[in-house]
């Protein structure tokens, strides 16, 4: 535990929190959390299955009813030819992800992960005992890997791989040849593959979502991650899960039955319901992309930006280039002079030098007074 890092996200959260209960003008863009409301449906579900009491343990692994809607979730969408017994149902992505390096990694194994990324890979791995192996991309390509940045981290140790695509926090989405290239090379070098797909679902100008698990060489190899917190905005209702085969699904279960023993039984229940909620997706999906517009526009705007138009994800990540200043002085300085709260480009690791995130799951006029303040605070 001593090795593993807080999560710089969840705490700048807090921060703001507390600042704002102070009354001080703080305008947050720091969690990464969809600002819509779960749909009506969902709520009706959950509160259907508390009225006939299905509020008991479930099996660990989830119930039968939903596993079968991911299952046939996956096959349908993603070309993912899971079955029951690879589905583990967990309360959120999270722990889903803990599962899968608590499980495979060990002390000595090294596990690769591309950077920048969200903070909590390198907090598990620490965890799990292993060696984080960062593969820092670069913003001046559009954070793009290649097969030479993989090989160039490689070793006998290497277990694993860690990708996000849509990526939390760069917004890229990984390209065909880029999926092909990481599996080629997770086959050759026989490690596993940890494929975090949350943001799917979110995702833009005609982008195509490719999924690892889909690819029939590597399927036995893969863990593929996902939940409904972004995609149905259930971020408290705690609702993921893991697909992978039987045989990595059975060793990651042990887990599951001895830690949080299953996921709360109305939420799994409801997030039936929320697996059908494919308009209300694709209405948030179309006002986060108006609102990226907006804040790419606004900012790229200010000579000192260069703001990337996110891919996927609902986060700007841009690079500032003022004063010399580090990723860390630049989001004190925007917090201190311009009462925005945004989260440092090296809190992602490696590749966010000199960058800043900012999540556009925010009201448009706080985007906008946003803006402003910067363009005034970088004149
Ligand atoms: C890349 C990524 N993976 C996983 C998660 C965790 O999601 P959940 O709320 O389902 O645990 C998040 C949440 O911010 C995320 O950004």
């Amino acid at each position: 535990m001593k090795r593993a890092g807080g999560s710089p996200t969840v705490a700048l959260n807090a921060k703001g929190i507390r600042m704002k209960e102070e009354g001080i003008d703080v305008l947050s863009f720091a969690a990464g959390e969809p600002d819509f409301d779960t749909p009506e449906a969902v709520k009706a579900a959950a509160a259907e299955a508390i009225r006939r009491n299905d509020t008991h343990y479930t099996s660990a692994a989830g119930t039968i009813a939903l596993r079968r809607r991911i299952v046939r979730k996956l096959w349908e969408e993603n070309g993912i030819r899971a079955s029951e017994d690879g589905i583990i149902v967990t309360p959120g992505a999270k722990p889903a992800l803990y599962a899968a390096l608590m499980s495979f990694l060990e002390e000595g194994d090294e596990c690769m992960v591309l950077t920048p990324a969200y903070p909590s890979y390198r907090s598990g791995i620490l965890m799990a005992g292993a060696e984080y192996v960062p593969v820092p991309l670069r913003f001046e390509d559009g954070f793009v890997v290649t097969r030479e940045m993989l090989e160039a981290k490689v070793t006998a140790r290497s277990k694993m791989l860690i990708v996000c695509s849509p990526c939390n926090p760069t917004g890229h989405v990984l390209t065909k040849r880029e999926v092909h290239d990481i599996a080629d090379f997770v086959l050759e070098h026989d490690m596993l593959l940890v494929s975090d797909e949350i943001y799917e679902k979110l995702i833009y100008d005609g982008r195509e979502h490719l999924s690892f698990g889909a690819i029939p060489e590597i399927s036995d190899r893969v863990v593929t991650l996902n939940g409904l917190s972004k995609s149905a905005a259930m971020t408290g209702w705690r609702i993921g899960y893991s697909a992978s085969s039987p045989e990595l699904a059975r060793v990651m279960l042990k887990m599951q039955q001895n830690t949080v023993n299953c996921t709360a039984s109305f939420t799994q229940f409801a997030a039936i319901t929320a697996f059908d909620c494919a308009a209300e997706t694709e209405r948030m999906r179309q006002s986060y992309l108006e609102r990226r517009d907006l804040i790419c526009d606004g900012l790229n705007a200010i000579p000192a930006i260069t703001c990337p138009r996110a891919e996927g994800a609902f986060y700007a990540f841009f690079r500032i280039d003022w004063r010399d200043m580090s990723a860390g002085e630049l989001a004190d300085t925007l917090l201190d002079k311009a009462g925005v709260l945004v989260v440092p480009g090296t809190a992602f690791g490696e590749g966010g030098e000199k960058c800043i995130r900012m999540s556009f799951a925010a009201d448009r006029a706080s985007l906008q007074e946003a803006v402003r303040r910067m363009r005034e605070l970088f004149a």
